[in-house]
């Protein structure tokens, strides 16, 4: 699996602990930044997680910031993208169970690491279900049209 992975400034640290999370799941990692405590803006971060998620260059993203909601409003507006914020473990499986989603978001100045690596964990593991599930999701994907 690959995962494309960025963060703005709220959430450097936080992004470096789950690369080690998915380093450790052998999962590829491809960071687009930020690398530094410098101010910037989350839309764009999410525009390019998401970019490498529609396109197919990855498989799936993990955004993040500091509260893990702007840059989750932000993913959800681009086409294809269904992005779930989870602070915990059952948020997290029940995205990919039921909402097939294809972004994670987390908030660096919400969690700890602790909590984001299970949450990692869960969500790199678990499957979508399919069945009554896959015609919800269909039905987002008209919303988008
Ligand atoms: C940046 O200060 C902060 O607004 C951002 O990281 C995030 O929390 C926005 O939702």
């Amino acid at each position: 699996m690959k995962i494309t992975i960025g963060s703005d400034h709220g959430a450097v640290e936080l992004k470096d602990a789950v690369k080690k999370v998915l380093a450790d799941l052998d999962v590829e990692v491809d960071d687009v930044g930020t690398f530094g405590t410098d101010s910037v803006d989350y839309p764009d971060i999410a525009e390019k997680v998401c970019a490498a998620v529609t396109s197919g260059k990855s498989d799936r993203g993990i955004v993040l910031c500091g509260t893990g909601i702007g840059i989750s409003i932000a993913a959800n507006k681009i086409h294809g993208i269904r992005c779930a914020l989870c602070n915990d473990v059952y948020s997290a499986k029940m995205s990919r169970k039921h909402n097939d989603a294809n972004v994670l978001a987390m908030g660096g100045r919400v969690i700890g690491y602790g909590p984001a690596e299970e949450i990692v964990r869960a969500w790199i593991a678990t499957e979508f279900e399919g069945g009554r599930h896959e015609r919800r999701v269909n039905k987002i994907s008209k919303l988008e049209s």
